[in-house]
C-alpha cells in the first residue's frame, strides 16, 4: 500500500495523535528521499519495535555546504512514496523547506544558497562530531542535528531508526539524544549492501560500470581488514595502510581512513585489548567525482 502523504506539521500531528489513540507505538525514519532498499530496510526494522512508522522525505537545505549537490540531489516522491508504503510506513512527511524552516529561513536559503545559522534557533552536535565528516564538511552535522531535533519534536516516536552506512551521523544522533535527553530510542540497523558488497547508496546511480567495479574497492578493504583483525594484526597503521593500498590499486583517492571508538569516533592509537565491536573502520573516498562512504565493525 502506498503510504499516506502529509506535508504540513499539523497533518503530522494529528495523525500521530490518531494513531497513538488506538494505541500505536510510533517509529521514525527520517530520509532525504531517493528511496532504496537501504532505506526499506530502516522501515521493516522499525516495524519490529512499533506499530506505525511515519517516514520523513526532506532534502534537507542546512545540511549541504555551497558546493554541494543539494539542487541535484534526486527528488522522487510518488516513487518514494510506493517503495516506502510497500516497505510498511504507514506516512510520508514530505514538507516544504517553507513549512520545516519557516518563511525567514526559506527565503534566506533561496536568496543567499547558503545557509546562515543565526537566523533561526539551531541544534549544536556534540563532540562525535568533530573528525572525518565535521571536519570535511563544516556545517553538515548542524543542519542534521537540527532538522532531526524538529522531526523528533513534531513526531515524538518511541523510536527512531538510523542507517550504520552513515556510521558518524548515527554516533552524532546518539550523542544528541543522550545528552539532550530526547525521550526516545535510537535503533542503529546494518548496511544494505549489493550483492557484490557496494554499500547501497542513492549516489552509486552517478557511476558507470567500471566505477561501480572500482568502487568495490572499498568493502572489499573493509573486507580484508576485519580478516586480518581475526586473524590476530593489532596494529591500527599497519590496517589503515593495507586498507589505503587496496583502494589505491583501483585509483580511488582517499579522503580519510581510520579506525575509530566506536561510541565517540576518536581514533584509536591502539587495539591492544580492545574488543573488535568496540572499533571501527571509516572510509570516506572518491572514485572520480563521486564520493562514496563506507565503514565495518571490526568484530
Ligand atoms: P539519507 O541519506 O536519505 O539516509 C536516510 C537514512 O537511511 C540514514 O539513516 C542512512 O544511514 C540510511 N541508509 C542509507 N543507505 C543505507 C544502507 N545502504 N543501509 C542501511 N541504511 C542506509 O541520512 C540522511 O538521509 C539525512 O542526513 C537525515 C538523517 C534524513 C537528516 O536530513
Amino acid at each position: 500500500m502506498q503510504a499516506k502523504l502529509l506535508t504540513t506539521k499539523e497533518q503530522v500531528r494529528e495523525f500521530v495523535a490518531d494513531a497513538r489513540s488506538k494505541g500505536s507505538k510510533i517509529g521514525l525514519v527520517p530520509t532525504m528521499g531517493a528511496i532504496h532498499q537501504g532505506h526499506q530496510s530502516l522501515v521493516r526494522r522499525a516495524l519490529q519495535e512499533v506499530d506505525t512508522v511515519v517516514c520523513s522525505v526532506f532534502v534537507n537545505p542546512t545540511q549541504f555546504s555551497p558546493t554541494e549537490d543539494f539542487d541535484a540531489y534526486p527528488r522522487t516522491l510518488d516513487n518514494d512514496l510506493k517503495l516506502l508504503g510497500q516497505a510498511g510506513a504507514a506516512a510520508v512527511f514530505a514538507p516544504s523547506v517553507e513549512e520545516m524552516y519557516g518563511p525567514i529561513m526559506a527565503q534566506h536559503i533561496k536568496e543567499k544558497g547558503l545557509v546562515d545559522f543565526d537566523f533561526i534557533s539551531h541544534a549544536v552536535p556534540g563532540s562525535a562530531s568533530r573528525l572525518w565528516e565535521g571536519q570535511d564538511r563544516p556545517h553538515h552535522f548542524g543542519g542534521v542535528t537540527t532538522v532531526v531535533s524538529k522531526l523528533f519534536n513534531i513526531v515524538e516516536p518511541d523510536v527512531a531508526c538510523f542507517g550504520e552506512k552513515d556510521y558518524q551521523q548515527l554516533a552524532v544522533l546518539r550523542q544528541m539524544v543522550a545528552d539532550m535527553d530526547f525521550n526516545l530510542k535510537i535503533i542503529g540497523c546494518p548496511i544494505v549492501r549489493e550483492e557484490s558488497g557496494l554499500a547501497v547508496s542513492s549516489r552509486n546511480r552517478y557511476m558507470d560500470d567500471s566505477e561501480r567495479e572500482r568502487a568495490l574497492a572499498l568493502s572489499r578493504s573493509l573486507r580484508e581488514v576485519r580478516e586480518s583483525f581475526a586473524n590476530g594484526e593489532r596494529g591500527v597503521k599497519a590496517l589503515e595502510d593495507a586498507a589505503r593500498k587496496t583502494m589505491e590499486t583501483q585509483d580511488i583517492v582517499i579522503d580519510y581512513v581510520a579506525i575509530v571508538d566506536a561510541t565517540t569516533l576518536e581514533p584509536l592509537s591502539s587495539l591492544d585489548g580492545v574488543d573488535g565491536k568496540d572499533a571501527r573502520m571509516i572510509i570516506a573516498a572518491r572514485v572520480d567525482k563521486v564520493r562514496l562512504i563506507d565503514n565495518a565493525s571490526l568484530a
